[in-house]
């Protein structure tokens, strides 16, 4: 019998995950929850307004209502829970509470990403390689452990801040400046009360993704994001420019550590604490000359690097979520392509700092057919045109089989899209067989 579905977010990572469930045989309706303009050429969009990560017992309790009362309607069997934030409120539990079955963990395995307190504790118990840190709520001592570093540092909001809670600072200086603006100024209101002060890492970067339900672990290819907004990863972090995969420098030693001694490791490690983890997990890591060490862990895939990797899967991406959730991932067979993928992501003018909306998308048109457009974020214009409404407004994806072939047909495309404003960088996988990524 067929599989409604309702999917919650509103990103390209959402358009990504809509577009592989598009091609399963076992998917009914299609609704997502709230979408964009892009998403609804291929699913039934519903209104939602989601709360973030710190929001109120009654407002995350209403907000799980609002889902149930969008599944009931739509008559949904399943409901796929991309975002962090409604993973981190506990949507996962109110759904099954409800008698609804929905993919992603719980509140409490979700912590691994909405509490770095939770994920380092987890990671110094079971020796999951990271690097040094100390978390502090008081500004003064937060700023006299700075100063006894004998390296520079990256400051972490402890909570969830649209993806946006890392800073890396040019010097201690700038470091103690970021510091008194999230401690003492509030910058990151709730999410930054208290921050994780942590040895800055240095070797290329890579997310090691992975299905699970709990007990079985099937890894994706490795990928690795760009969260820099200009060329050579310099300027201010954003939620990610662009992504590659396979990272053609990371030798077979340091991947086979990162599948068994981190990410399998982690997940057992929860169910050893009875914190049972379902679904996507997602650690981040710097592969240094000492190895690879952690610096944080995702409860869900990433974005863009679904955009990237959801165009290699193979397999069928319901048949693989329903599995996860019920427990049964040991009984799929999960295939992916072996071709070199590239993600650009095109994102408006002044972003990541403040931008405008509303700008009129031109060139979508003349991109080739083996190219995927996934948009982040867009609305329709009255007339039906397409107007950017995000940071990032579009994720360009494309295969080829070598990294060369698929940079060149990703920015081929991206060169016929226009709107004004428009920005990307220019060095997406330029650095996919170099250890300078
Ligand atoms: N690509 C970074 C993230 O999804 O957190």
């Amino acid at each position: 019998m067929a599989t409604n579905v309702l999917l919650i977010g509103s990103g390209g990572r959402e358009h990504a995950i809509a577009w592989k469930l598009r091609q399963s045989p076992l998917l009914g309706e299609l609704t997502i929850a709230p979408g964009n303009a892009g998403v609804g050429q291929i699913a039934d969009l519903a209104e939602l307004s989601v709360p973030n990560a710190h929001a109120s017992d009654a407002e995350a309790a209403a907000f799980g209502d609002a889902v149930i009362a969008i599944a009931r309607e739509r008559r949904a069997d399943f409901v796929i829970v991309a975002q962090d934030d409604p993973l981190a409120l506990g949507l996962v539990d109110m759904l099954e509470a409800a008698g609804i079955r929905a993919f992603g963990p719980t509140k409490a395995a979700a912590q691994i990403e909405a509490s770095k307190a939770f994920a380092k504790d987890l990671m110094r118990r079971h020796r999951i390689p990271m690097s040094e840190s100390a978390r502090f709520d008081d500004f003064e001592a937060a700023r006299a452990y700075i100063e006894s570093r004998a390296c520079d540092v990256v400051v972490k909001a402890d909570g969830l801040f649209v993806g946006k809670g890392t800073v890396v600072p040019g010097s201690r200086a700038e470091a103690i400046d970021v510091l008194r603006s999230i401690l003492v100024e509030g910058e990151m209101g709730a999410a930054g009360r208290t921050v994780v002060i942590e040895d800055m890492l240095s070797g290329p970067e890579t997310s090691a993704m992975a299905f699970t339900d709990g007990e079985t672990v099937v890894h994706m290819p490795f990928s690795c994001d760009h969260k820099a907004i200009f060329d050579g990863n310099r300027g201010p972090n954003t939620g990610g420019m662009g992504v590659y995969s396979p990272p053609g420098w990371l030798t077979p030693t340091d991947a086979d550590f990162i599948r068994k001694k981190v990410t399998e490791e982690a997940v057992r490690a929860m169910a050893a604490d009875g914190v049972l983890f379902r679904g996507i997990l997602y650690p981040g890591l710097f592969v240094t000359a000492d190895g690879p060490r952690v610096i944080e862990f995702n409860a869900r895939f990433g974005d863009p690097e679904a955009e990237c990797l959801l165009p290699l899967l193979e397999s069928d991406l319901l048949e693989i979520m329903l599995a996860c959730t019920d427990g049964t991932l040991d009984r799929v067979d999960v295939r992916w392509s072996d071709q070199a993928s590239v993600t650009v992501m095109v994102a408006s003018g002044g972003y990541p700092g403040p931008y405008e909306r509303g700008k009129r998308i031109d060139g979508l048109d003349a991109v080739d057919s083996d190219v995927v457009v996934f948009h982040a974020g867009t609305k329709r214009g009255d007339d039906g045109s397409f107007l950017t409404n995000g940071g990032r407004v579009l994720g360009i994806a494309a295969l080829a089989p070598t990294m060369e072939a698929a940079r060149a047909k990703a920015y081929a495309n991206v060169k016929r899209i226009r709107f004004d404003g428009m920005q990307y960088r220019t060095d997406i996988g330029a650095s996919a067989a170099a250890v300078t990524a």
